[in-house]
């Protein structure tokens, strides 16, 4: 479908689109037949930074290599059009409707954005997690940071399913420590360099699975973040984290169904629940981001 326009996306990126769809087929470059796992092109990601104002374009092909063509159309998108960080291409050679392979490679310019969230400057790469409404995000964190400093004083912090220590990173300058995990190794990767570029101390990344980070931990937190995936917490994860945690459990939460599954599984543990504040990130959708405040039971 040759759609021109989409609302709810930043305009660039119409052209962006616009200009590979007329300029594919020249290099040589065809589209990616899902139902015949035939063709070159099968997506292309563009991330798109309101802080700088450039874009990171992935090319994903149907391939382990990058062919003579698909290099051409790289050059093309880097050179002829604007704002363009980098180009880069992700392998995704298999039969799957997964939109990423696992390897991407950076053909163009740079393989990271940068964007801003509090007065904290993040480099974004292709396949690391980035919240997608920087607007609505710096709302986020300018709220639990806000929420934070007016009920801890210099609090030690654990930030779970971290991505690139995001909350972390914004929370450093409110906290005693934090402890970012996540279980991406280029989102912790990427955490660690934009931590020695901040000259920032007092936060420690752990690439780990979450589960295993809690079951071994011994430390105590003043405050827990927990921000997973859609499908949201483990019951043990859950346990884990209260065992860990003295003062609140701070949920963020993109799913309200798994939220309240969970806040009910808190609630049996003999949590309460504060209150909760949603978050508009997802305009024109009804997707809803949640910030639920929970208080332990000692
Ligand atoms: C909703 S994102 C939140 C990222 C981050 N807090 C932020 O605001 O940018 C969830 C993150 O959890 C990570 N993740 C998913 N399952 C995980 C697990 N079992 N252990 C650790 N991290 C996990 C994902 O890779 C992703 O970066």
């Amino acid at each position: 479908m040759n759609i021109k326009y989409c609302p709810i996306q930043p305009e660039y990126c119409d052209r962006i689109i616009e200009f590979i769809r007329e300029t594919a087929p020249k290099c040589g470059v065809s589209g990616y037949s899902e139902k015949h796992n035939s063709g070159d092109l099968r997506h292309v990601v563009i991330r798109t930074s309101d802080y700088s104002k450039e874009n990171l374009v992935v090319l994903v092909i149907n391939s382990d290599k990058i062919s003579e063509n698909i290099n051409g159309l790289a050059g093309k998108i880097y050179s002829e059009l604007n704002n363009i960080a980098g180009v880069c291409v992700n392998l995704n050679p298999k039969k799957t409707n997964l939109i990423l392979g696992e390897k991407t490679v950076l053909v163009k310019g740079k393989s990271y954005l940068e964007e801003k969230l509090t007065d904290k400057i993040f480099k974004v790469g292709a396949e690391t997690f980035f919240q997608v409404n920087p607007y609505t995000a710096n709302n986020i964190f300018e709220f639990i940071k806000k929420y934070i400093s007016e009920n801890f004083d210099s609090p030690s912090v654990l930030d779970t399913y971290a991505g690139i220590a995001a909350f972390g990173i914004c929370l450093s300058d409110v906290s005693k420590s934090v402890v970012s995990v996540e279980d991406v190794k280029a989102s912790t990767d990427l955490a660690k360099q934009i931590i020695e570029e901040n000259g920032i101390k007092n936060v420690e990344v752990i690439n780990s699975d979450a589960d295993k980070f809690f079951k071994n931990e011994t430390r105590k937190f003043d405050v827990t973040l927990l921000d997973p995936p859609r499908k949201g917490c483990s019951e043990t994860a859950l346990d884990n984290a209260l065992k860990l945690t003295t003062g609140k459990i701070i949920y963020v939460s993109c799913n309200p169904a798994t939220l309240a599954r969970d806040l009910k599984y808190l609630i049996s543990k003999g949590c309460k629940v504060e209150f909760i504040q949603p978050f508009d990130m997802f305009p024109h959708t009804y997707h809803i981001e949640s910030v639920a405040i929970i208080s332990i039971q000692q």
